[in-house]
């Protein structure tokens, strides 16, 4: 099967460069990239006034399966993927079982191959059951598949194991993606701690709680030489331990998610469990710094925590409530309105920290539109609006903070493998 992406403009995160040009895809790879492309027979995707990016790639999506296949399934989950321009997707641990053994690893990776949407790399947990104690197979995971190490949902609370870890990692190849929290800070704490807590009176969880366990995997890091990832990043303290420890050349990266750029402490109110999540939406303050962050390469990457719950674990009274939310199918939508539109993101940085930057952090080939390449890409158009309806998600999660949002810029069609998939609208 031959398909001609016809009169698009091209997004070239390596060079920082766009141009207009047609992509020619011959089976599963890219056979041409050229102004003009002929090819008799061939399918034609239009995609004059759209963009043509590097397949996105989300490296922090809980897809809840195996164990609660009533949250997600890796089939909704990767369906919602491609629905939000995703071709690709890294799988936290934390299901029922954790992905602490070979098994799980390839359960999820043969779900993933039936259900034929974005692709799956699944994340290791760093300690069995991810509860802290005692390392997982951590070679028999990357063996089978696993393309990095996480305790995801939680944090690995002793230092000591997380230096082993870390040095197993090294070894090996992988990063490891730390959840930094601090638990006796966090308190069991439901919110960001701050004006909001108190006047809401919901107990607490201090930026502190973050940026202790920030600190902490920085110089773990920097004692084993092991690349650290940190996940969903949310406070200005974060962000400026992230950028003092690259300026000494430590192998730290880092993540934030579209909801801690967007939201702040105050999407909370009226109790919304909504906006109930872990690290909790901070200040305006912490907004402008993960944004200043993402500005000056602090921040590699945006991925999105997607989380899903079913409803009536959302619809609880606010300290019972489940935390986190889902956002696959919001987060291209939200980088355009909230990023690009406002100037704090160039088109090929987007590429950048959606596609090319997590591609390389977990050693994928992945993030660059050139002939012989896997053909993985995302149409996105940066004129379409949409008012974000969370009836019409492919995820069987439904817990957003954003519904009735209005973005512009919107995934049209998604292409995985060769194989073209157009958004509902
Ligand atoms: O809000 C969250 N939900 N934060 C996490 O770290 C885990 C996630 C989940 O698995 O639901």
């Amino acid at each position: 099967m031959r398909l001609i992406i016809r009169g698009g403009t091209v997004v070239d995160p390596v060079r920082g460069r766009m141009y207009p040009s047609d992509i020619l895809i011959d089976g599963e790879r890219v056979a041409a990239v050229e102004k003009r492309v002929q090819a008799r027979g061939a399918r034609v995707l239009d995609a004059k006034g759209k963009l043509v990016l590097p397949g996105l790639f989300d490296m922090h999506v809980h897809l809840r399966e195996p164990g609660q296949e009533y949250k997600e399934t890796v089939a909704t989950g990767t369906k919602a993927a491609m629905r939000g321009g995703f071709t690709a997707v890294a799988a936290m641990p934390n299901t029922a079982p954790v992905t602490d053994t070979p098994e799980v690893i390839r359960y999820v990776l043969e779900k993933a191959r039936d259900a034929g949407y974005a692709r799956v790399y699944p994340v290791g947990a760093i300690t069995r059951g991810s509860r802290g104690d005692e390392l997982s197979e951590m070679g028999a995971l990357r063996e089978a598949g696993a393309v990095a190490y996480s305790d995801d949902g939680r944090p690995v609370v002793s230092a000591a194991v997380m230096r082993r870890a870390m040095e197993y990692a090294r070894m090996l190849g992988v990063p490891v993606i730390s959840h930094c929290e601090d638990l006796t800070l966090a308190g069991g704490g439901v919110m960001h701690e701050g004006f909001t807590s108190t006047r809401l009176g919901l107990r607490g969880i201090p930026a502190a709680a973050e940026e202790v366990m920030v600190a902490r995997d920085i110089i773990l890091a920097e004692l084993t030489g092991c690349h650290l990832h940190i996940a969903h990043v949310s406070t200005a303290g974060a962000v400026r331990l992230i950028r003092e420890a690259k300026a000494r050349g430590v192998r730290v990266t880092a993540e934030v998610t579209p909801h801690h750029f967007t939201l702040t402490e105050q999407a909370v109110e009226g109790f919304n469990t909504l906006a109930k999540v872990n690290p909790p939406l901070r200040t305006a303050a912490d907004v402008a710094a993960l944004r200043e962050g993402l500005a000056d390469g602090t921040i590699d990457v945006i991925a999105t925590d997607h989380a899903p719950h079913a409803a009536h674990e959302k619809e609880a009274e606010f300290d019972a409530a489940a935390f986190g939310l889902v956002g696959l199918e919001t987060a291209v939508g939200l980088v355009f309105t909230e990023l690009v539109a406002t100037g704090v993101l160039d088109i090929p940085a987007v590429a950048a920290k959606m596609s090319l930057n997590p591609a390389r952090i977990l050693g994928l080939p992945a993030g660059v539109i050139e002939p012989g390449a896997v053909a993985d890409l995302t149409v996105i158009d940066p004129e379409a609006t949409e008012i974000v309806d969370p009836a019409s998600f492919a995820s069987k999660g439904k817990n957003t903070p954003f519904g009735g949002y209005r973005l512009t810029g919107l995934p049209y069609a998604t292409v995985v493998g060769g194989k073209v998939y157009i958004r509902d609208r």
